[in-house]
């Protein structure tokens, strides 16, 4: 089987949204600190580029959750993997997440980070799918958007291939 690759977002349009996102950030966050949450994998390009476009004091932190189902739908049963290693408490944070398709995955790690008590608690989203949403998730930062359709690259895969490549495209299965 092979899967076809359909180009969608390109390297430029990319750029141009993660630039867009940090000026948004770092004027909304003016004269504060902020701690990112790179939810891995998917994230990890995503994070490193938008970390270097802010203006403002930024910490880095990584945390990884599981879906549990395979395939191309989550079903919002997460559990971490791998947990962030600071202590959030009276911090500014914001969650980076590849992309929201059911926002179950996100809804569910917003939680867990609320619970902990940070300042204040926000989400960065490079891809919102907003048409597949099932659960009532509040992006703060959009990047770009998406009606539908299961996308590569950039940091994002479909069966750990394509995080590589530069550009995001749209997998057709054959
Ligand atoms: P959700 O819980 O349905 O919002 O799924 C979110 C997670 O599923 C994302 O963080 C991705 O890891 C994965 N995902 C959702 N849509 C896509 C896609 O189009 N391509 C690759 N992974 C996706
Ligand atoms: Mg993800």
């Amino acid at each position: 089987m092979t899967d076809t690759l359909k180009p969608l977002f390109s390297r430029e349009e990319i750029r141009e949204a993660v630039k867009r996102l940090a000026a948004e950030i770092s004027r909304d966050y003016s004269g504060e600190e902020v701690v990112c949450v790179c939810v891995l994998k998917g994230s990890f390009m995503f994070t490193a580029d938008l970390v270097r476009e802010l203006e403002i004091p930024a910490m880095i932190e990584f945390m990884r959750v599981s879906s549990y189902g395979s395939g191309m739908s989550s079903k919002g049963e997460v559990t971490i993997t791998k947990d962030i290693e600071m202590d959030i408490s009276g911090k500014n944070v914001l969650i980076l997440e590849d992309i929201v398709d059911s926002g179950l995955t996100l809804k569910w790690i917003c939680n867990a980070l609320q619970a902990r008590n940070p300042k204040t608690l926000k989400i960065v989203c490079l891809v919102d799918k907003k048409a597949r949403r099932k659960v009532d998730i509040p992006c703060d930062y959009v990047g770009l958007t998406l009606e539908d359709g299961f996308i590569v690259g950039y940091g994002i895969d479909y069966a750990e291939k394509y995080r590589n490549l530069p550009d995001m495209l749209v997998v057709e299965k054959n």
